[in-house]
C-alpha cells in the first residue's frame, strides 16, 4: 500500500514585541515609506533578549502538537530549519525536543537559508513515505534580529523574528505533501552570508571589528534570483504533482518581498486572491516566514479539505524549495481543538519530566564524583 504524509497538526509563535517601520527610521535613514513601496513590509517582531529561536521554536511546536492532539512521546524525529541556531552545537532541535519531552524522537538541525521549512517538510514527507517514521514534528525558526546589523539600512528593515511548526504523520489515505523540489546553487553563496563565526573566520575580535558576524547581502542580485526561481520552482512542481496552475487553491510563497511576490504570481497566472501575503505584519522571517503563513491561512479558513496548496521558498545558499500539499485535515480537527486547561497540563507534564531528567543527570553526575573521591580515599584491596 502506497503511504502519504499528512499534516494534522500546526502552530505558529512570534515575539509580543513589534516595531513599527517609524521606529526603524529612527535608528537608521530610511522611511515608512520607502519600506512599504520597496519590500511591502510595514512592521516585524523582534525577540526581547530573553527570546530565542530555540523558545520560540518550543511554543510553536507544543501549539502543532496540541492541534494534532499528539503526545510528545509519539513524535519520532523533529527538524528545525533555522539559519540562526541557538548555538553552533548542540543542535536547536535537541534542545526543542529536550523542552518538549519528546522522549522518543531523533532531532536535527536543518540549514537552507529562507528555503529550510520547505527542505524539512520535502525530507519529512520522503522518510514517512519511504516508512522510516510515521510521526515527525518539522519546525521554521529563526532570530535574525540577532544576526542583522542595525546600522546597515539595506538589511535591517527587511528581517523579523518569529517560529512555525507542522507535525506530519504517515497514512494510506491519498493526499498530503505529494510532490516536492528541492535546489541549490552554491556559486551564489556569498551573495547572501554571514562570513564570521565559521571555520573559515572563526569568531574573534577581527570578525566582530569587522562586523563579519553580520547578515551582508547583495540585495539586487538575490531580487533577480528570487524572481527567477520562484515561478520555475511553482512550475517544476505542480507539473510533478499532476497539477495546471490555475487548479491551485493557495500559493504560499516565502514573504521577503511583495514585489518578489506580486512577480511570480504574475508570471504563473495565479490571481491575488489565491496568494497568501502577510508579509506586511511581519517582514522576512527565515525559515519560519512559510509555516507561519500556513498556520495563519489555516487558522482564518482560506485552506479546506481538499485544497491544492502550493509552497515555494528561496533563501541562502543559493537554494530554493516547493512542495505541493493536498489538504485532508482529519475530521477530528474541525472545529479547531479548544486549547483547554487539562490539554496545557498534559504538554507541561512532558516539560516538566524533561526537566527533572536533568536534575536526575546533575545529581547522578555529582554522586558518580562523590564516589569517586571515596573509593580514591579508601582503595578496595
Ligand atoms: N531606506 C531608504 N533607502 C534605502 C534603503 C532603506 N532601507 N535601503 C537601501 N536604500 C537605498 C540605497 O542606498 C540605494 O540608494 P542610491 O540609489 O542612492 O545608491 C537605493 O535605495 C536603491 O538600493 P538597492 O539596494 O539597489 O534597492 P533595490 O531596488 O535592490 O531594493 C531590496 C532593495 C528591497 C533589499 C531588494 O533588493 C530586495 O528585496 N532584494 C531581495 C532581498 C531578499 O529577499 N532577501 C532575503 C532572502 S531570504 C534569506 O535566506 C534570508
Amino acid at each position: 500500500m502506497p503511504r502519504y504524509a499528512h499534516v494534522i497538526g500546526w502552530g505558529c509563535y512570534v515575539p509580543p514585541k513589534v516595531m513599527s517601520n517609524d521606529e526603524l527610521a529612527k535608528m537608521v535613514d530610511t522611511s515608512d515609506g520607502w519600506i512599504r513601496e520597496m519590500t511591502g513590509i510595514g512592521e516585524r517582531h523582534i525577540a526581547s533578549p530573553k527570546e530565542s529561536t530555540a523558545l520560540m521554536a518550543v511554543h510553536a511546536a507544543r501549539e502543532a502538537m496540541e492541534t494534532a492532539d499528539v503526545n510528545p512521546s509519539d513524535i519520532e524525529l523533529i527538524i528545525v530549519a533555522t539559519a540562526s541556531p541557538e548555538y553552533p552545537f548542540p543542535a536547536t532541535a535537541c534542545l526543542v525536543q529536550d523542552a518538549l519531552g519528546a522522549d522518543h524522537a531523533g532531532a536535527f538541525d536543518l540549514e537552507a537559508g529562507c528555503s529550510g521549512f520547505v527542505y524539512g517538510m520535502c525530507s519529512a514527507a520522503g522518510m514517512i513515505r519511504g516508512g522510516m517514521f510515521n510521526t515527525i514534528l518539522v519546525v521554521g525558526a529563526e532570530t535574525l534580529s540577532r544576526l542583522v546589523d542595525w546600522n546597515d539600512r539595506a538589511t535591517c528593515v527587511l528581517f523579523g523574528d518569529g517560529a512555525g511548526a507542522v507535525v506530519l504523520r504517515g497514512s494510506e489515505k491519498p493526499g498530503g505533501v505529494i510532490a516536492s523540489v528541492l535546489g541549490s546553487d552554491g556559486s551564489g553563496g556569498e551573495l547572501l552570508i554571514v562570513p564570521g563565526g565559521g571555520s573559515r573566520n572563526p569568531a574573534g575580535p577581527e570578525t566582530v571589528t569587522s562586523g563579519m558576524h553580520y547578515i551582508k547581502m547583495s540585495g539586487r542580485e538575490v531580487y533577480r534570483f528570487a524572481t527567477r526561481v520562484m515561478a520555475s520552482a511553482a512550475r517544476q512542481v505542480a507539473q510533478q504533482a499532476g497539477w495546471t496552475l490555475d487548479k491551485v487553491d493557495l500559493f504560499i510563497p516565502h514573504q521577503a518581498n511583495l514585489r518578489i511576490i506580486d512577480s511570480a504570481a504574475k508570471s504563473l497566472k495565479i490571481p491575488p486572491e489565491k496568494v497568501f501575503v502577510n508579509l506586511e505584519k511581519y517582514g522576512n522571517t527565515s525559515a519560519a516566514s512559510i509555516p507561519i503563513a500556513l498556520c495563519e491561512a489555516i487558522d482564518t479558513g482560506r485552506i479546506k479539505p481538499g485544497d491544492k496548496v502550493l509552497m515555494v521558498g528561496f533563501g541562502a545558499g543559493l537554494t530554493w524549495a516547493a512542495c505541493a500539499l493536498e489538504w485532508t485535515t482529519p475530521k477530528h480537527l474541525a472545529p479547531p481543538v479548544q486549547r483547554t486547561f487539562l490539554i496545557r497540563l498534559r504538554y507541561n507534564w512532558f516539560g516538566i519530566r524533561s526537566i527533572l531528567a536533568r536534575i536526575l543527570r546533575h545529581v547522578d553526575a555529582a554522586l558518580s564524583r562523590l564516589r569517586e573521591v571515596v573509593e580514591r580515599k579508601l582503595p578496595v584491596e
